[in-house]
């Protein structure tokens, strides 16, 4: 997903800008470019393909400027290439943008600039025409001539311009795309994402919607819509700048996969006391207000849907109330009953994927309480919701999804535990129950990760396979759709999740010796099920990998291959069945040469509908 970087200073622009793309990468990118104001004239270069294409074709540049803006491309209008890369010029590259997001009328714009100003466009993108807007309505002051351009523009944008006649500043404005500015000493920085600031500052500022932000080298000045001043807190940031690394693994995807204990135990602890009691602190919601709830709905995409699938089984099984479950670009257009009643719980690890965030609106203007389960603080959706529970997962970098989904999970319990028991529905014994199988979780995943090599062993047997299903009952389906999400989306692997016991409606058709069944028998409730489910498909010739709790041994007499997790409560299994799962599709990725961190078409940030 498209990043942007911009540095005012004294100099150094080239090598800070380059630098804060770099660790934007991980959010996916097909071009990158760079804009820098020397001798009354801004360069721009740019190029598609990796940050060191770019670094190639400005390494001879002699260029020492005190600012500049970058960018890092994912198309959406107009193919990845050189001319549509960001940054873009107007007609005389006086002035220069980076753009993230859609301009929606921007067909209607260029029209009107060709026609109006004769403008002859270099690119395909939407992007452009902000570059000629601001000209058209620049006079010697950038500010002003970005405000105008902004009231001609519709969409979601974050956009940085400089101009040439003022070398010394950049003027950025945001509405429903994220932008932050880094404090620094004796110089200033713009960002798309706090990692791109982090070699160099710790204290931010979060530019809020339709806000502009000028960035001089010793200034920060944010306005309001109604150009008024804004005071804004200093945001100090936490993170570890070493957690973005891979720290000796070969990708981050493992080395998150392994970072899940630590998640795990660190999201329980920030919300369970030492007397197991769940505390809220930050969260407003009044015990009233969660007893008028009358319907929950979870809303989230990819990964986080799937996390919400778990949610929906343990909220209803703990605080007896309907939940629904909806992937967020479908909610918007099915018009869901919602209302000052409903809950609305968004998940989502980074916060700024887009169609989250526009259903998590829609369910805000009908009233909902908005409850959001989000890793990446100060982001979009945690900023619009009414409350936040925070997954501290640490920085997710993989675009594959892994500690996100199981600190979620744990996040799933945690608001299901505490709405029973300030419901009353749920006994204390019970509540007790889960919460020490929770707190017994790490050291659980920990024993998983010991079965690496095994994983890695199965993966290498079966990784050429063409097509695998992933069969599952209870809680172990929602486990399977996650479990076929990691396969596809980082090995390419044509697979297909199913509840086992619709097979036999229509998919059990597909069972041949060439397809591999992974079969999750977890709970103990459903696993003679699962036998015959597993049974029906091995005498059709399909392979299995059996996956189930230590001590069913008996699985092995019908699976070709069995996995298994440690002993647990049947409701808490999903935090512990996934993790081989994720740890197969690693290295099935790995033996087919993948690019696991980077899977191809994807990205980390999805801030587009
Ligand atoms: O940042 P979010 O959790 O909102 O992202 C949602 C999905 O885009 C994400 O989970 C995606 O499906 C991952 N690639 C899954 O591994």
């Amino acid at each position: 997903m498209c990043g942007i970087v911009g540095f005012v200073g004294e100099s150094h622009a080239k090598e800070r800008i380059v630098d804060g793309l770099k660790r934007l990468e991980y959010r996916g990118y097909d071009s990158a470019g760079i804009a820098l104001p020397i001798g009354g004239k801004i360069q721009i270069r740019k190029h598609v393909g990796e940050i060191r294409n770019l670094e190639q074709i400005i390494a001879d540049d002699n260029f020492d400027a005190p600012m500049g803006i970058g960018h890092t491309r994912w198309a959406t209008h107009g193919a990845p290439s050189d001319v549509n890369a960001h940054p873009h010029g107007n007609q005389d590259d006086s002035i220069a943008i980076v753009h993230n997001g859609i301009i929606e009328n921007y067909q209607e714009i260029r029209e009107w600039l060709a026609r109006e100003y004769g403008v002859q466009f270099k690119s395909e993108t939407d992007s452009e025409v902000i570059a000629h807007l601001i000209s058209i309505y620049y006079d010697g002051d950038l500010l002003s001539a970005v405000n105008k351009a902004v009231e001609d523009m519709r969409g979601a944008y974050a956009v940085c311009a400089i101009a040439a006649d003022e070398p010394d500043r950049i003027v950025a404005v945001r509405k429903d795309a994220p932008l932050v500015a880094g404090i620094g000493r004796g110089c200033n920085f713009i960002a798309s994402d706090i990692p791109a600031l982090l070699k160099y500052v710790r204290e931010v500022y979060f530019i809020e919607n339709n806000e502009t932000v000028v960035l001089t080298r010793d200034d920060i000045t944010i306005y309001n819509e109604k150009g008024n001043r804004v005071n804004r807190e200093v945001f100090h940031v936490s993170w570890d700048a070493d957690a973005a690394e891979k720290e000796g693994y070969d990708h981050f995807m493992i080395k998150e996969i392994h970072e899940q204990p630590k998640g795990i135990r660190e999201t329980l602890l920030r919300r369970v006391d030492e007397e197991g009691r769940i505390n809220l602190d930050g969260i407003a919601m009044t015990r009233e207000g969660l007893e008028s709830f009358n319907k929950v709905y979870i809303v989230a995409c990819g990964t986080a849907y799937h996390a919400g699938l778990v949610g929906k089984s343990v909220i209803e099984r703990l605080a007896k109330i309907p939940v629904e479950v909806d992937v967020a670009s479908e909610f918007r257009y099915r018009d869901p009953f919602v209302d000052e009643n409903t809950l609305f719980i968004a998940i989502s690890q980074s916060g700024e994927t887009l169609d989250t965030l526009a259903a998590l609106r829609e369910a805000k203007a009908k009233g909902a309480r908005i409850l959001s389960v989000v890793n990446v603080v100060g982001s979009s959706v945690a900023r619009e919701s009414d409350d936040v529970f925070y997954t501290w997962a640490g920085p997710e970098i993989a675009v594959a999804s892994t500690k996100a989904y199981t600190t979620q999970l744990i996040c799933m319990y945690l608001i299901a535990l505490y709405m029973g028991q300030t419901k009353g529905v749920l006994l204390q014994k019970e509540y007790d129950r889960i919460l020490n199988e929770l707190r017994a979780l790490p050291e659980k995943v920990e024993k998983i990760l010991t079965q690496e090599e095994q994983l890695a062993f199965l993966a290498k047997k079966y990784h050429h396979k063409e097509h695998v299903f992933f069969i599952g009952r209870g809680l172990d389906c929602g486990v399977s759709y996650e479990g076929s999400l990691k396969l596809k989306e980082i090995s390419y692997i044509h697979s297909f999740a199913i509840a086992a016991g619709e097979l036999k409606h229509g998919t059990i058709a597909l069972m041949d010796p060439d397809a591999l069944v992974v079969a999750l028998a977890t709970q103990d409730s459903l696993y003679e099920k699962m036998v015959s489910n597993i049974v029906e498909v091995t005498a059709r010739g399909a392979r299995v990998i059996g996956l189930a709790k230590d001590g069913r041994n008996e699985i092995e007499q019908i699976a070709d291959e069995a996995v298994y997790i440690p002993e647990c409560a049947d409701e808490v299994t999903p935090v512990l069945t996934v993790i081989p799962l994720q740890i197969f599709a690693y290295y099935v990725a790995k033996e087919r040469g993948c690019n696991i961190d980077k899977p191809k078409n994807l990205a980390k940030s999805v801030t587009v509908e």
